[in-house]
Formats: structure tokens, sequence, C-alpha cells
């Protein structure tokens, strides 16, 4: 399985990528379609298993790849990553922000531990590894970092956790654009909406199926693809990102934007999903 970008093949060779929850899902389609166009990734997250099966697609797909395991919500795991990551490479050139997760609840249910957890992965795992990526690294060599968000814009019923966490991570992504863009450092953020990733399975059947009923008020009718983040990140982690730090793109076909005083009726004319790993769907 060669994953297909739409990018240029050696567009990141010889760079060292991290990918944080680069097992699964959306880190597992970007790390291959970074992989795929030249770089070395660093797949993270706290369990070996699925880092090393993405790790062995990448190798079997001609790319290069490698799995270390790490807690970002503790600092000296984080610390460990990077020393065990600057021995091996020599330097960090890309950091995606991906890895983090949450929990469905009303917000009257959730107890302090339940926020803790979600804050402390979210922000604090962001955050810490932003900054062991500047003072490590990018700080005196310049680098490009894509942070994880989500469709918060109106607030996320269901998720006050995470909602609050990815809005401090948005602001945070602007603040670190200011603050490291003297030292060459991009920073930049994504907000996916109802993507059609393996994400989705950890939810109960209910809450998959209501997930996939939204499709009738996203105004492009369809999900998104894994690819379609993937290639999001990719950009904003290449050279024709060169001038763009500090911003949010949406990856939603117009579902935060839209509105119930304008019905859309059904049609099929949004731009077909695209799908680097060559089969619309998962891709797995
Ligand atoms: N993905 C989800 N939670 C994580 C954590 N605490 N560390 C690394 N990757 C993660």
């Amino acid at each position: 399985m060669t994953y297909q970008s739409i990018f240029r093949p050696s567009l990141f060779a010889g760079q060292t990528i991290i990918v944080t929850g680069g097992g699964t899902g959306l880190g597992r389609a970007a790390a291959h379609e970074l992989a795929s166009l030249g770089a070395h990734v660093v797949l993270v997250a706290r369990k070996l298993e699925n880092l090393e099966k993405v790790r062995d697609e990448i190798v079997a797909a001609g790319g290069s790849a490698s799995a270390v395991v790490c807690n970002i919500r503790q600092e000296e795991s984080v610390v460990a990553l990077f020393d065990q990551v600057l021995a091996e490479r020599g330097a960090v050139h890309g950091l995606v922000n991906n890895g983090g997760g949450q929990f469905l609840s009303p917000a009257e249910n959730i107890s302090l531990k339940g926020w803790h957890a979600v804050v402390e992965t979210n922000l604090t795992g962001t955050f810490l590894m932003c900054r062991e990526a500047y003072n490590r690294c990018m700080g005196q060599h310049g680098g490009a970092i894509v942070n994880m968000l989500m469709d918060n814009e109106r607030g996320f019923p269901g998720m006050v956790h995470s909602g609050a966490a990815r809005a401090g991570i948005e602001n945070m992504t602007k603040t670190l654009a200011v603050e490291w863009a003297k030292s060459g450092v991009r920073i930049n953020a994504v907000a996916p909406g109802v993507i059609n990733s393996s994400g989705l399975d950890h939810y109960p059947p209910w809450v998959q199926a209501s997930i996939r009923g939204f499709v009738q008020n996203i105004p492009a009718k369809r999900m998104g693809t894994e690819s379609e983040v993937a290639a999001t990140i990719v950009f904003l982690l290449s050279p024709a990102a060169a001038y763009i730090t500090g911003v949010s793109i949406k990856i939603d076909g117009a579902s935060s934007l839209w509105r119930s005083n304008w019905e859309i009726d059904d049609h099929n004319n949004a731009p077909p999903p695209y799908d680097g790993f060559g089969d619309v769907g998962r891709g797995e």
C-alpha cells in the first residue's frame, strides 16, 4: 500500500517529523503521507502495539519510520522522547500534535479526575511537546508544528473538557506563532469536522449513528476523510506554507457555518472524497 499524496515525492526528504497519536486514525494517515514524501516519521503514543503496526506498514511501503512510547501528559516522558529522537536522528524538523482524547459526558457528570485527564492530555500534552521541540531543537534550527483542534466554534456540547482544552490549544498556537517567529518556527492548527476516522470506533454504536446523522447538516453532504485532514497537515508543514503561522484551518465541508435557517437539499455535488490510501473509507 503506497500512499497516494498530491504533493511532490521528496518534499520532506532528510526531515524527521514526530507524529503523536500516530498509531491510529488521523495520525496514522498523516504519518503515511509524510513518509511517502520522504520524511522519517517518529510515531508516538502511550502503547507500542498500534505504533509498531503503522511503522511496519510504512516500512513495507518503502518509507522510514520508528515507534516510540511516550505519555505526553508527563514531562519526564516527553523529555525522554526528545532525548531518544535527538540521539537517533540529530534533529526534529516537524511536529504533529495529534495525540489526545476525550469522552462523551454531560458537563455536570464530569469528575475532577476526568476533567484533568482530558485537559492534561490535550492541552498540557500539546504544550509540553511544543516546548521541548522548541527548547531542544527548533529554537536553534527552526521548524514547523501543527496542532489538533476540533469543531468547537459554538462550544462542544457533550465534551466540555475537550472543547475547552482545544480552545486553549488554538490560543496557545497564536501565542507561540508570535513568540517563536524569531527562530523560524511556524505553528498552526487544523480543526476537523465530522471525519470518517477510526476514532469514531471508540464511541458506542448509538453515538456513531448520531455522528453519521450529522451529515444532513453538513453543506458538503458527506463526511470528510482521514486523508483530507492529513493533506492539510502536510500542506502546513510544507514550504508552501512558509508565510502561514498562527492560523487554524477548518476541514469540515462548511459544517461549522451551517445554520438551521438554510435547508440544504440532498446533493451529490461535493468534490469527491480524497483518500490517499486509494480506497475511499478508512484506508485500512
Ligand atoms: N494519545 C492519547 N493520549 C496520549 C498520551 N497521554 N500520550 C501520548 N499519546 C496519547
